[in-house]
């Protein structure tokens, strides 16, 4: 290996010119015919370095086999050859490691996140100094970047983005992304996005049905919205920032998505009454089911697998574990019972906004109140709820999560519907989860809802224990802006 030149350790600024170096190899210059034998004959002799073709650096330091055969070859003849490098030659963190001061550089800051054209870092204290030049260096040995930002400590509560200053590049922080076969038209500076979702967003998309009515509560720019809608749902997508908002109508257009997504711009739980009466008013009536697939003979299994089945079972995936795929949806691919309800309704909510997204949960108490003759069959036609959240219990985080979903919804899970999915680590004692579960008929039919918890107290709750109780009280959730729906 050429090391980088000792340079001065602690600039602001990069200079590149101060990475030229030359170094004197040794050379052999040998009949073109030869190339091949020599190269293996040298073997580790020879000087391995990216980006420059192979030479022998010092037949000093060869191996015995290597000399012997240099001195039986006849026409083979050995130089002296000048090796002139620059700062190009070596990695962002070869660079780093050569430029920084000596006491930070052993975890010199090379890693960095991309959205788009976008890098962005989380520059840790001792590196501030020097952000501008380690932009640059990303920069510079990153063809595809144009922008690089250092992610600051803030982050905007509501909206879940984070306060970014340049490092280096343009100031552009318009990014477009490719997922799940959709693209995604974003300003990185004002709405949330996370590329490590991309999983998440999949595993949900996939459990849906193309004949599922699907409503995302906090939708952000549409990550599952987007590709749910190309996949054939019904799609009632909603964000409060209206950022979000306007780059959600945007992502339709430029994914060509026509009638089957409605785009909404209010808080979520004023959004979750209004996707299902709006559904209900469309005269919305679930698409008939694709016909049965034809299994040839002989042909095992068949590219056109059926659907998953309609009830998850599982209960828990604990943090360590691989992400799972549940089978949740309604449908399958022979004409359903479902088909045949004349009530139809959202067969998921999905509740991405895991700081506090249980807060929303108690919006489903009496959502579907008087509704039990529409709704005869409670556990094929209530929906499918998938709230994410936080927890920072390593044991037994379905038990803390559930308990937690209970007390605001102010009633029981059906166990058998119920299933915890591990997502992802935010932090060492903090994991992201989302769990699963069909909204039970004792909440959805409720009497009392959440409204009155502003004026009542909350004594029936805490008393119950296992009981629902008889007046609600869920928690204040924390005061939201309102915003009418700009759809
Ligand atoms: C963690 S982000 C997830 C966005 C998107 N689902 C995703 O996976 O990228 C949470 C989103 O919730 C939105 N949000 C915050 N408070 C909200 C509220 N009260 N009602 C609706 N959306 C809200 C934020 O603007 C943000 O876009």
């Amino acid at each position: 290996m050429i090391p980088p030149p000792t340079v001065q350790r602690g600039l602001l600024t990069l200079d590149w010119s101060l990475f030229r170096t030359t170094v004197s190899v040794m050379a052999l210059r040998i009949p073109a015919s030869m190339t091949m034998e020599c190269k293996k004959a040298l073997g580790t002799d020879m000087l391995l370095e990216p980006k420059i073709r192979n030479v022998v650096d010092n037949l000093e330091g060869a191996s015995e086999k290597t000399k012997e055969f240099v001195k039986e070859k006849k026409g083979i003849t050995i130089t002296q050859s000048e090796l002139t490098v620059g700062y190009d030659h070596w990695t962002a963190d070869e660079v780093l490691r050569a430029i920084l001061p000596q006491d930070i550089i052993d975890e010199a800051p090379s890693s960095f996140t991309t959205v788009g054209h976008i890098a962005h870092m989380n520059l840790k204290d001792e590196y501030l100094p020097y952000k501008h030049l380690i932009g640059q260096v990303i920069m510079d040995k990153n063809p595809n970047l144009r922008t690089v930002v250092n992610k600051m400590d803030s982050i905007d509560t509501t909206f879940r983005f984070f306060k970014m200053e340049l490092l280096a590049g343009e100031d552009d922080m318009i990014a477009e992304v490719k997922e799940s076969g959709c693209k995604f038209k974003l300003d990185f500076s004002q709405v949330y996005w996370n590329s490590r979702l991309h999983t998440e967003h999949e595993r949900l998309v996939k459990m849906f049905n193309a004949t599922d009515a699907v409503c995302d509560v906090m939708a952000g720019i549409g990550p599952f919205a987007m590709p749910a809608s190309k996949k054939g749902c019904m799609v009632y997508a909603n964000d409060l920032n209206p950022v979000s908002y306007q780059y959600m109508l945007e992502n339709k257009t430029l994914n060509k998505i026509k009638d089957n997504l409605k785009i909404y711009n209010l808080d979520g739980r004023d959004f979750i009454r209004k996707a299902v009466e709006d559904l209900e008013k469309s005269g919305y009536k679930r698409p008939p089911s694709p016909p049965p697939p034809v299994i040839q003979k002989g042909k095992k299994g068949g590219g056109s697998a059926a659907a998953p089945p309609s009830d998850p079972t599982l209960v828990v995936a604990p943090p360590v574990m691989a992400p799972t795929v549940a089978a949740t949806s309604s449908s399958s691919s022979s004409p359903s019972i479902e088909d045949s309800f004349s009530f139809k309704t959202f067969d998921h909510f999905v509740m991405n906004l895991p700081a506090s997204a249980i807060e929303f949960l108690d919006a489903f108490r009496g959502l579907f109140q008087g509704r039990e003759k529409d709704i005869p069959e409670p556990k094929k036609q209530l929906p499918m709820i998938h709230c994410h959240c936080f927890s920072k219990t390593s044991e037994k985080p379905e038990q803390d999560v559930k308990e937690r979903v209970e007390a605001v919804m102010g009633g029981h899970l059906e166990e058998d519907s119920v299933k915890l999915h591990w997502v992802r680590k935010v932090a060492p004692n903090k994991d992201m989860y989302c769990i699963s579960f069909r909204l039970p008929a004792e909440i959805a039919f409720a009497t009392t809802v959440s409204d009155k918890r502003k004026h009542e107290p909350q004594p029936e709750l805490e008393a119950s224990g296992s009981t629902t109780p008889s007046s609600f009280v869920p928690a204040e959730p924390a005061k939201r802006p309102k915003t009418e729906s700009l759809v």
